[in-house]
């Protein structure tokens, strides 16, 4: 494994995994799993953002205090992605939210663009990029390309399992992208699916098949 990708290890994250992983946990469970999960990575993730210092009033006294030094930006990528924001902003409730529609083509397997919304000054801002799944690598791949022409810099790309062909795609071609993730599984099947996976991450958010 090189050095740009990070597998979170915890017990909270491996028992949740287990639940999203289940064939038997219905939409509403995978979602708050979902939901706090991603919580749980964004806590880990985040250790190192920068603090600068701020002056502030208790009841009691003046007080030396640290804050955020860096605005932070949220870009689900749609739908699944979607599935991961409140649990973030429960933890960063002052980030801001962009978002990348990109699905996947059933038959080619590659990425279709269809709904692209970044706050202006996004190029300013310390970027989570999200979507559960990280498998052939085509959708990460697409979308980094989108921010990054919108002069976003500073990106990391949280999922909750990645494929090894995945990792390797998306560090070929952004090698600045750091990657974080829960799982990194075995393979990819002949319909490029996630072996052993979850599914359809989109599909079992949203009960949508
Ligand atoms: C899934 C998933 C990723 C993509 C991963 O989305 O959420 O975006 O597939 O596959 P890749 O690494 O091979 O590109 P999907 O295309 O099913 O769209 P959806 O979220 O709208 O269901
Ligand atoms: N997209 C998913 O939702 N699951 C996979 O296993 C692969 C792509």
């Amino acid at each position: 494994m090189t050095a740009n990708i990070t597998v979170l290890k915890h017990p909270l994250i491996e028992h949740k995994l287990a639940i999203l992983r289940n064939r038997e946990t219905d939409n509403k469970l995978f979602r708050s799993t979902l939901e706090e999960l991603s919580y749980l990575l964004v806590y880990e993730i985040t250790r190192d953002l920068p603090l600068q210092p701020v002056q502030i009033n208790t009841p009691l006294a003046h007080c030396d205090a640290q804050q955020l030094a860096e605005p932070i930006l949220l870009v689900p990528i749609l739908r699944a992605g979607l599935g991961m924001v409140a649990g973030i902003l429960d933890l960063i409730p002052s980030a801001k939210v962009g978002h990348v529609g990109v699905y996947r083509d059933e038959i080619s397997l590659r990425p279709v663009e269809y709904y692209f919304r970044l706050p202006p000054d996004a190029a300013t801002m310390r970027t989570f990029l999200l979507d559960p799944m990280l498998a052939t690598g085509g959708s990460a791949c697409d979308a980094v390309m989108f921010i990054k022409k919108r002069g976003v810099k500073n990106i990391k790309f949280v999922c909750i399992i990645a494929s090894p062909e995945g990792i390797a795609r998306l560090q070929k071609d952004h090698p600045d992208v750091s990657v974080y993730c829960a799982a990194v599984d075995e393979r990819l099947n002949d319909h490029g699916y996630i072996v052993p996976g979850l599914g359809d991450a989109g599909d079992r958010l949203f009960g949508t098949r």
